[in-house]
């Protein structure tokens, strides 16, 4: 029987259903919508659109850290483990290491079950005799290992947090996270986690990866209004609200806002909310880390040590965290 990949619907932890956590945020002062709102299909195809902009460095940056230093990381890595993909998305630079670690299995977790399926499927047909497992479920609140999966005990596991998804943490909520999947490694040897961040830079530099000439990252940042317009029954009219996008040096983020043009008012059941022109909604945080402060996140939050690979323009980290 060839293999086929399984699936668990899981639902998050410590967070509020969807409709409930956008209505908070809208009534707030100042309003937000969490950055996971972002990814509808054609969020996802916007965020891999950025990735291929001049000016967001980021994923190059990355994947020219796994190319210039693969051997070093890969040598740091378990062998066999449970491989397990937080923010999978299209599962590429998961699969892009595993003729190098040579997983065990496989566990992909989004946020989306949808896209993984159809990646899942693809890596199956690349991996006909790997496990593998696609995991839906909203880890912004917390992650625990997920109920139900059966991978083999007593393996190493490799959690693989590539991209500085950990940016769109606070610091607070980074290490809180970061103590999760600590936790979520187990206590077999050779576990730890691989994750990708981004450095701090001059502001230049970063708020033009966020603000790119082309208007791509508006796109994305606009579309999230089409979503919770689709998620909320809201009728955020697109042409009302900017992009606005800033780094903040002390707080060391980059922040994203939605800014009204006029003055506006959305509604949608059981809720209403007007908005005075120049008024904002803050969609996304993007926090900048330094090598030192991001090994002390990482030894604060339970880890045994840290291995951490740059580009040669150090702008992008990738640090190996052994339990
Ligand atoms: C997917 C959170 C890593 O913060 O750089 C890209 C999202 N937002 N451009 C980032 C994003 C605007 C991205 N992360």
């Amino acid at each position: 029987m060839p293999k086929v990949p399984r699936f668990l619907d899981l639902p998050g932890h410590g967070g509020l259903p969807p409709v409930e956590e956008l209505a908070i945020g809208l009534m707030a002062t100042p309003a937000s919508i969490a950055p996971k709102f972002f990814y509808d299909a054609l969020g996802s195809r916007l965020f891999d659109a950025i990735t291929e902009l001049p000016e967001y460095y980021l994923t190059r940056a990355e994947a020219e850290i796994l190319a210039s230093s693969g051997d070093e990381i890969a040598a740091a890595l378990p062998r066999g483990a449970v491989f397990v993909d937080l923010g999978a998305g299209n599962c590429r630079k998961a699969v892009g290491l595993f003729d190098r670690v040579e997983p065990c299995c496989y566990v992909a977790v989004d946020i989306s079950l949808g896209h993984l399926r159809r990646a899942l499927d693809a890596v199956q047909l690349e991996y006909p005799a790997l496990d593998l497992w696609g995991v839906g479920m909203d880890f912004s609140g917390a992650f625990l290992w997920p109920e139900g999966l059966e991978v083999p005990a007593g393996r190493p596991r490799l959690l693989f947090y590539p991209g500085s998804s950990l940016g769109n943490f606070t610091p607070e909520g980074a290490l809180k996270f970061l103590r999760d999947v600590h936790r979520a490694c187990g206590g077999a040897p050779g576990s730890g986690l691989l994750i990708g961040v981004d450095l701090e830079k001059d502001a230049a530099t970063l708020e033009a990866a966020y603000d790119d000439p082309l208007g791509v990252t508006a796109a994305f940042n606009r579309n999230v209004l089409h979503c919770v317009n689709r998620s909320l029954g809201a009728d955020f009219a697109i042409e009302d609200w900017r992009h606005v996008a800033f780094y903040d040096p002390v707080q060391h983020r980059i922040e994203m806002h939605l800014e009204a043009v006029r003055p506006v008012e959305v509604t949608w059941p059981g809720g209403r909310r007007a908005f005075a022109a120049g008024e904002r909604i803050h969609t996304e945080n993007s926090y900048k880390w330094s090598v030192p402060r991001f090994e002390e996140l990482l030894a604060a939050a339970g880890f045994a040590g840290s291995c951490v690979w740059t580009d040669a323009g150090a702008r992008f980290a990738l640090a190996w965290a052994p339990v």
